[in-house]
């Protein structure tokens, strides 16, 4: 990786942040999006760290398992880095490791944006995307990178995902009508409905909530998990869907569904693009209660 790209990298986040200490500023740019912030903060504050330095290494140490050998267990492979040659997000150090080091070491990415969900891996105990997550400036500790908890690897950083979207095309995620949009071109929606939607529609499907719920880690199969009931709450809000009730019904008639949410908050903990699973859930089971008689939602 040459140095005039990780310079660039660094200078990228600093212009963002206009420069300077980001704990002084107001940085309109990320405002309501708290992790964000937080992150960026992070990324200024070790690129303080290691400016004016030569050499600053620090300690990756990253989960290998290799389907081939698949009765050598599990381990974690220790790599080291120099930061002040590596760009800012734990996304650039296994990038610079998988093109420097080990070619071998798999994970996903894509759009290194915090766009595409791809990058979602376990890092330092948190659930996140790798792209949008600063490496630490404490370089007496390593930073541990594992994959998604309580998924099936298929390699290193690599978890299937397959039960996940079929949960996620469960809740249908698309708009659904009864009758034809009356000018015979498209459903229109007011700019106040339109903001019903803000909060839901940015789910980037990374599945780090799910895969922090406990509910979901004990039952995978029957529970949908947070992310497709925030995206069932999508279609829910949408004034232009018109099976809401059909919507609603789907998510409660087995009560492994929507009501196997603990309301345990791990979900919105987790989410790398600040969004409030937990907080879709509880609103969308307070509109199920409501459109039940009260003998019903008593024992719900
Ligand atoms: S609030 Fe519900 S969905 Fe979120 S982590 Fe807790 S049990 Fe899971
Ligand atoms: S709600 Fe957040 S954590 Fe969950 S899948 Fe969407 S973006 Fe990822
Ligand atoms: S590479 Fe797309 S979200 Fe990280």
């Amino acid at each position: 990786m040459s140095k005039s790209w990780v310079r660039h990298g660094y200078e990228k986040v600093a212009r963002i942040l206009k420069k300077g200490n980001p704990k002084r500023h107001n940085f309109p740019i990320l405002k309501g999006h708290p992790a964000a912030q937080e992150h960026a903060e992070e990324a200024v504050e070790t690129h303080d760290t290691i400016r004016n330095k030569s050499k600053v290494l620090k300690e990756f140490k990253i989960y290998r398992w290799n389907p081939n050998h698949p009765n050598n267990k599990p381990y974690l492979q220790s790599y080291f880095l120099d930061l002040s040659n590596c760009g800012p997000m734990v996304l650039d150090a296994l990038q610079k490791i998988k093109a420097e080091e080990d070619s071998s070491l798999s994970y996903r990415r894509s759009c290194r944006e915090g766009i595409c969900g791809s990058c979602s891996m376990n890092i330092d105990g948190t659930n996140t995307v790798a792209c949008l997550r600063p490496i630490g400036k404490d370089t007496s500790k390593p930073t541990v990178i594992t994959p998604l908890p309580h998924m099936f690897v298929i390699k290193d950083l690599v978890v299937d995902l397959t039960n996940f979207y079929q949960q996620y095309k469960s809740i249908e995620p698309w708009l659904k009508t009864k009758k034809h949009p009356e000018d015979g071109r498209e459903y229109r929606q007011s700019p106040e409905d339109r903001k019903k939607l803000d909060g839901l529609y940015e789910c980037i499907l990374c599945a780090c909530c799910s895969t922090s719920c406990p509910s979901y880690w004990w039952n995978p199969e029957e529970f949908p998990g947070p992310a497709a009931l925030l995206h069932a709450y999508r279609w829910i809000s949408d004034s232009r869907d018109e099976f809401t009730e059909e919507r609603l019904q789907a998510v409660t008639e087995d009560q492994r569904r929507l009501y196997r949410c603990r309301t345990i908050q791990n979900c919105t903990a987790a989410c790398p693009k600040s969004l409030d699973p937990a907080g879709a859930i509880h609103k969308m089971k307070t509109k199920h209660l409501l459109s039940q008689p009260m003998e019903l939602a008593g024992s719900l």
